[in-house]
């Protein structure tokens, strides 16, 4: 069986690790990234397969075919619409999300690399997941690279991988140059993008009118009035504010809309999608029953009310204290959703202030509030349709950020080549 189409001659091999990969299995937004950056790698000529532990989660859209190699069973898969091979490893041990089910993914790659049924000439891993494979490939001096989209979990196994890796990146310059000190001093800041075939007002059948940047308006509007109605909320003519995140006082901030919830309510509808912390969920929970006809609460992973909410709103608030980079705010932007957002991270790298959404740069609600008030001021004025027309048009597709990937790969292979020399 052949495992790998070329892609072009002799195309630079590379193995990329993660935990989750759209739309197969999706968690966040690293599921996001590793279902659309190897797309576009692989659009440029990189022979990029993913590698991933198998879970009885997992959706499958194509057929799989498996093979048993050792005590493992390989599953082959491609991610849909692409050519790029899926592998993923079977295993009971490889179950739970755990540094010892990684130690023996690392092992296993290792393996497959040395027996041939795995080729690679470099490793592309992401957060904690790839520190047990960086850790062996290091020692073999196979080329490795880092990306950081999550600085928080497991740390101490995240830290011995940025110091082992050969080159670090992370999800956007400006959280780059927040980290650098507590990371490496050549750490590189390379832009998410979104896929912008799965997230196209034009096309997407989840929402009830599709719509382009000629007829925003009335798209917008007709989408907005049959959510309002979906969700019993009075009033599809005032503005609609949305939050789309997981419920977290740490990153994500939704504590900081709650404190204001009562201003906001006073002119706005506000609808709220996401799970997370219990105790959040319940204040919102109570919060949506005594204001039935102005807040609605969706405290579920839900994807067409995602999109249908992208399509809809007015306005979306994102009280992020930090950002690797933030998905949210380019699909909202992409709809026509303009941002509100805390200056930080890739929020600030992807919103022009004014002109494709309004950043603040106080972490507090009352800053959100003061921004909020502002942008309503301009949602009341001509100013709106030019900044929601130029916000559609922003270029957030793959295509610059995969070609800054691929050069930094052909870096790292050609320092490698220097080295053995
Ligand atoms: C993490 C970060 C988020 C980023 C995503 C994909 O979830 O918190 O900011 O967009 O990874 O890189």
């Amino acid at each position: 069986m052949k495992m790998r189409q070329m892609a072009t001659d002799n195309p630079l091999r590379v193995l990329y690790l993660t935990s989750e990969v759209s739309p197969l299995l999706k968690v966040g937004g690293l599921g996001d990234v590793a279902g659309a950056l190897p797309k576009a790698l692989r659009l440029l000529g990189v022979d990029i397969s993913i590698v991933i532990p198998w879970s009885p989660r997992v959706k499958f859209v194509l057929q799989p075919w498996e093979e048993t190699v050792g005590e493992f069973t390989l599953v082959h898969t491609f991610l849909p619409d692409s050519e790029v091979p899926v592998i993923l490893l079977k295993h009971p041990s490889l179950l739970e999300t755990t540094p010892a089910a990684y130690a023996r993914i690392a092992m296993s790659i290792v393996e497959l690399k040395e027996n041939g049924q795995l080729p690679f000439d470099l490793f592309h891993g992401n957060d904690w997941f790839a520190a047990s494979t960086i850790e062996l490939l290091s020692r073999k001096s196979i080329p490795t690279l880092l990306t950081i989209h999550n600085l928080s979990y497991h740390p101490k196994l995240l830290q011995a991988a940025i110091q082992r890796a050969t080159m670090l990146t992370t999800v956007s310059p400006t959280y780059a140059d927040e980290i650098r000190t507590e990371t490496r001093h050549d750490l590189i800041g390379i832009l998410n993008g979104i896929d912008t075939d799965v997230w196209n007002p034009l096309t997407d059948l989840l929402i009830p009118t599709q719509y382009g940047v000629e007829n925003w308006s009335v798209g917008k509007q007709k989408n907005k009035e049959a959510l309002v109605n979906q969700l019993n909320l009075a009033e599809p003519t005032i503005p609609l504010l949305a939050f789309i995140g997981r419920l977290d006082t740490q990153q994500k901030g939704v504590n900081k809309i709650i404190e204001i919830l009562p201003l906001l309510l006073a002119e706005s509808n506000v609808v709220i999608l996401g799970t997370g912390a219990d105790e959040l969920e319940r204040v919102l929970q109570k919060l949506g029953q005594q204001n039935p006809e102005h807040l609605s609460v969706n405290l579920r992973f839900d994807e067409k009310l995602a999109h249908q909410i992208y399509a809809s709103a007015d306005m979306m608030l994102i009280p992020s204290s930090f950002e690797p980079c933030g998905l949210v705010q380019m699909i909202s932007m992409r709809y026509g959703t303009i941002p509100v957002a805390h200056a930080v991270g890739g929020l600030k790298d992807t919103i022009r202030d004014h002109e494709t959404g309004s950043l603040y740069q106080e972490d507090t609600s009352s800053a959100l509030n003061t921004a909020i008030e502002e942008a309503l001021k301009v949602y009341q004025s001509d100013r709106w349709a030019t900044m929601v027309m130029t916000a559609m048009q922003e270029d957030f597709s793959w295509k610059k950020s995969a070609k800054a990937y691929q050069q930094l790969y052909a870096s790292m292979m050609s320092y490698a080549a220097g080295r053995s020399e």
